[in-house]
């Protein structure tokens, strides 16, 4: 019984050296698992900063025709953009089902622009940016508004800079939301755009 007791401890020994080569990977193992982490780390902060993307701006507008007449309440409008959507995510990609353009004039909303729908969903690599181009924004709407609320989102009739607010809404399979552009357009006389838009940055209302 001893003798078997000590053979048993015997062949533990190699076991203890076996140990002592552990020790010797345990920090290779360590430096594996931290590797491991980090790279998760940076998965998972892209993943939680999700509800911050996607990023919109319209980089140039042209506003060729904008005129209300009052007497049978015609807004006419002739309004193309290019809208840019980026995605700052470093792995991870964006996958949109909805994208819809709303054009607002004051308060009053007279245009809308389906960019993405269900059945021409859209998918958007990390770290890219895309442009909509040449967005027409174009018709004739029946709305109401005073001419003298009509002008006070224009600055100066000759100078016919007009503000036009944008509200983009999209869905994603991770995040939907809404973001609002702001922009200032100058009227383009005789049908021909004017240079002067400004690149506008657009800004997240909600997305959740
Ligand atoms: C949009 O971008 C394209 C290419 O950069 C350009 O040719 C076009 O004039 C732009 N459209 C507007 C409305 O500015
Ligand atoms: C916007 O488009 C107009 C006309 O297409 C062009 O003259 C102007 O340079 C463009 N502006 C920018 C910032 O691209
Ligand atoms: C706007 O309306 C006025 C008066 O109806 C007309 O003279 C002008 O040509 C129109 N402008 C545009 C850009 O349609
Ligand atoms: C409103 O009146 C303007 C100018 O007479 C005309 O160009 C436009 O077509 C009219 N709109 C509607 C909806 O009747
Ligand atoms: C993202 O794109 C920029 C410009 O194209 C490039 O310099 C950068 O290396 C890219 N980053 C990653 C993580 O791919
Ligand atoms: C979705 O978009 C495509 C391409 O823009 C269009 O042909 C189709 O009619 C749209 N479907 C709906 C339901 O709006
Ligand atoms: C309208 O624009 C065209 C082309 O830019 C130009 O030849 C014409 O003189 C312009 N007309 C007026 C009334 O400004």
């Amino acid at each position: 019984m001893s003798a078997k007791h000590e053979s048993f401890g015997s062949r533990h020994l190699p076991s203890f050296d076996e140990t002592n080569d552990l020790k010797i990977t345990k920090p290779d193992v360590l430096r594996f698992a931290l590797i491991i982490i980090f790279v998760c780390g940076m998965i998972f902060s892209d993943i939680t900063e999700i509800p911050t993307v996607p990023k919109f701006s319209v980089d140039n507008a042209s506003l060729t025709q904008f005129n209300y007449t009052k007497t049978n309440h015609s807004l006419s409008y002739n309004l193309a953009l290019n809208i840019t959507i980026t995605n700052p995510k470093k792995y991870i990609g964006l996958e949109y089902s909805d994208i819809q353009v709303t054009a607002y004039y004051g308060r009053t909303r007279f245009a809308f622009v389906t960019l993405v729908n269900e059945t021409a969903s859209f998918h958007q690599n990390p770290n890219t940016t895309v442009s909509f181009e040449n967005v027409a924004v174009q018709g004739q709407k029946l709305v109401l508004f005073a001419e003298s609320v009509f002008n006070k989102y224009s600055s100066g009739t000759d100078a016919g800079v007009y503000s036009v607010d944008l509200l983009i809404a999209f869905k994603e399979t991770f995040v939907s939301g809404n973001a609002i552009c702001n922009l200032k357009l100058p009227l383009g006389f005789n049908g021909t755009s004017t240079p002067g838009f400004e690149a506008t940055k657009c800004w997240r209302r909600r997305y959740y």
